[in-house]
């Protein structure tokens, strides 16, 4: 198969024998594979992949067949990015009968993410108001929908594409207090969230691209009796991930299917202009997802 290779903080295409499917795993032959910013700090040396996924071919999400001819999407650990990848039976979910390729192929990290961190985390209830800060990304326009549909009053903090978030039914001027704050750009806005937590509030930290440091005013926190959670997806047990992609399949999966949730793509690239893909991803002020179709 061909695959994108890291080499030297570089990505090049390189033929690669097939994947061969351990217990419990399927083979996938891949149509589309979205890029994430996990892939981009892989590519710098910056986030070694978890044992057992592949070394240097990057990819945490793809949609494509099985073996049976079947239309899946995919949660990987590695590997995406490649014209075939093997993964557990258990971290795919069907794609819906409405859903291109492209679209699908940048639905499952994105998707998961937001899922598990607004509702298993954050505990998101119907009528509470959610800030979403980094709304105009992959992970940032899930969370703005899926808060939106589940009763959410959503709020959603971008530098570009305001019309487009505001579309979504979010307001995109954060004022006032905030029940939930899903923070996916970090750095100081921590500061300024625990400024804007209702009492009861939860902030969920998932991103840090502006920095992973902060000063935190525990006073603001202990006065509206606050939380700070943090976490990440990739380093999860099969278990683990299998838990969150049930609880997205039983929530998500059917308002993706009658077009309630919408995975926006911005471009899409063929395998071999993979490097122009990432270089466009770190230019910044996309609209959703790039994706890579093989
Ligand atoms: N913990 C986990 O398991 C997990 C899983 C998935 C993703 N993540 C992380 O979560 C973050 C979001 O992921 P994503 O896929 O949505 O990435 P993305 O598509 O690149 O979106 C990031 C968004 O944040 C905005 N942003 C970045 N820096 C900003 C700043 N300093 N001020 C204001 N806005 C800023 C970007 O706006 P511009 O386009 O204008 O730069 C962009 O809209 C990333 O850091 C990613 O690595 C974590």
């Amino acid at each position: 198969m061909r695959a994108v290779v890291i080499v030297e903080g570089r990505l090049e295409i390189e033929e690669r024998p097939d994947p061969v499917p351990r217990d419990g795993e399927i083979l996938i032959k891949v149509k589309a594979a979205g890029i994430n910013g996990a892939d981009l700090m892989q590519r710098a040396g910056r986030y070694p992949p978890p044992p057992g996924a592949p070394e240097d071919i990057p990819g945490l999400e793809c949609a494509g067949e099985t073996e049976d001819g079947e239309r899946v999407m995919a949660l990987l650990p590695g590997g995406g990015q490649a014209e075939l990848v093997a993964v557990h039976h258990t971290h795919v979910l069907r794609v819906p009968e409405r859903v291109d390729w492209p679209q699908a192929g940048g639905f499952v990290e994105a998707y998961a993410t937001a899922h598990d961190a607004l509702f298993s985390q954050a505990q998101l209830r119907d009528g509470e108001r959610l800030l979403v800060n980094g709304a105009a990304g992959g992970v940032g326009t899930a969370a703005v929908q899926l808060g939106v549909q589940s009763g959410a009053h959503v709020t959603g903090t971008v530098r570009h594409h305001r019309a487009e978030v505001e579309a979504f039914g979010a307001d995109t001027d954060p004022s006032g207090e905030y029940d939930v704050i899903l923070e996916l750009v970090g750095g100081d806005n921590l500061t300024e969230n625990l400024g804007r937590l209702a009492k009861h509030g939860r902030i969920v930290v998932i991103g840090t691209g502006a920095g992973a440091k902060a000063e935190v005013d525990f006073g603001l926190l202990m006065r509206n009796r606050g939380r700070i959670h943090a976490s990440t997806l990739r380093a999860r047990s099969v278990e683990e991930k299998e838990d969150v992609l049930r609880r997205l399949e039983g929530h998500a999966l059917p308002l993706l299917a009658d077009g309630r949730l919408t995975v926006p793509v911005e471009e899409t690239f063929p395998l071999e202009h993979a490097q122009a893909a990432y270089e466009r991803f770190a230019a910044g002020g996309k609209f959703g997802k790039l994706v890579i179709v093989p």
